[in-house]
């Protein structure tokens, strides 16, 4: 099988990319030893802070953020990094040629559950002009993105990645600790019967998504003619993988809730890097009013809707808004 190096090459990574992804990947590989060792290393439930987001953080959040942190920022490729559980970008090294924006760990409450959780990541080139602490350069829309993947830690580590030259996936061998391709170039079904939601907001929705779900939960009643399934991981990470494996349509949209977070998935760790995996697979990502990869970022903990998934069905879900 082929390995992670070969492939990045073949795809022409330059050199300098190919070492930092796979510096990214060694602190993956850490982040998932110590989630499958769970309660066994003490590892799981909540610390007593909250992130910069007002979200009670877990453990495992804390750990794998500052594995990342301290992997990048020796690595001397980085200039500076974004997370999640970080309130401002983190300064790296003057001399670093990229920015590296990540959630450590995605879908976090599912570890008390020991189900699906992932680190989703994004790569862009640093600008000559930045200064290493300057959050501006943080703020490019995701057109402009190296690369961008995720790794799932699920019954097994596997790794979703893309330079730009198609999505391929890979399975972590830990026998020997390296990413073997196991499926190149997906392409994601561009129809589908199957949609992920989290219906109890239903409510709160604006009026084009209340519309567009209504129509498939009348199934072969309704105007689409056809039934649908629904499924709900819970974290982004693990919908997105089903989606890529098999086709599907996933959905974060704005609604009404709390008016200072209308939506939930942040721009340049969740939904950008999500994007750039699926329209290199063929699929869609869109925010119901344009290209989620088209956005200007206004600041680094930005939240965009998320419309994204099968080529038909998210073109069908973005029509409810014209
Ligand atoms: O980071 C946000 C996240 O955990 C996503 O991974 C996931 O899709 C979503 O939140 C789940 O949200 P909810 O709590 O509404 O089900």
């Amino acid at each position: 099988m082929k390995r992670l190096n070969s492939q990045l090459q073949q795809d022409g990574a330059p050199l300098e990319l190919i070492l930092l992804i796979r510096t990214l990947l060694a602190a993956c590989k850490e982040i998932s030893f110590r989630v499958s060792q769970g309660a066994l290393a003490g590892v799981l439930g909540s610390t007593l802070s909250e992130n910069v987001q007002g979200e009670t953080q877990k453990k495992l959040d804390v750990i794998s953020n500052q594995i990342l942190k301290d992997i990048l920022s020796e690595s001397g490729y980085v200039k500076a990094i974004s997370s999640e559980e970080e309130e401002g970008v983190v300064p790296c090294s003057e001399d670093g040629n990229y920015l590296v924006s990540f959630d450590p760990l995605d879908g976090s409450s599912n570890t008390e559950i020991n189900s699906l959780i992932g680190t989703i990541f994004s790569i862009a080139h640093a600008p000559q002009w930045m200064e290493a602490n300057d959050p501006s350069a943080f703020l490019q829309p995701g057109t402009q993105m190296v690369a961008a993947g995720y790794v799932l830690y699920g019954p097994s580590t596997m790794l979703a990645m893309t330079t730009g030259r198609g999505t391929h996936l890979y399975t972590l061998d830990k026998t020997h600790g390296g990413f073997l391709l196991t499926k190149d170039n997906i392409q994601v079904p561009e129809q589908t019967s199957e949609f992920a939601i989290n219906t109890s907001n239903a409510r709160h929705w604006e009026q084009p998504i209340q519309d567009y779900i209504n129509d498939l939960l009348a199934g072969s009643d309704g105007p689409r003619g056809k039934d649908y399934n629904m499924r709900w991981v819970a974290a982004m990470v693990g919908d997105i993988h089903r989606v890529l494996c098999r086709g599907g349509i996933f959905m974060y949209p704005f609604d009404k809730r709390n008016p200072e977070k209308p939506g939930k998935l942040r721009l340049l760790y969740e939904a950008n890097p999500m994007a750039f995996l699926m329209e290199q697979a063929g699929g869609v990502a869109s925010t119901g009013e344009g290209r989620i990869m088209e956005v200007m970022p206004t600041e680094i903990h930005q939240r965009v809707p998320v419309i994204i998934g099968s080529k038909e069905e998210v073109e069908t879900c973005v029509s409810k808004y014209q």
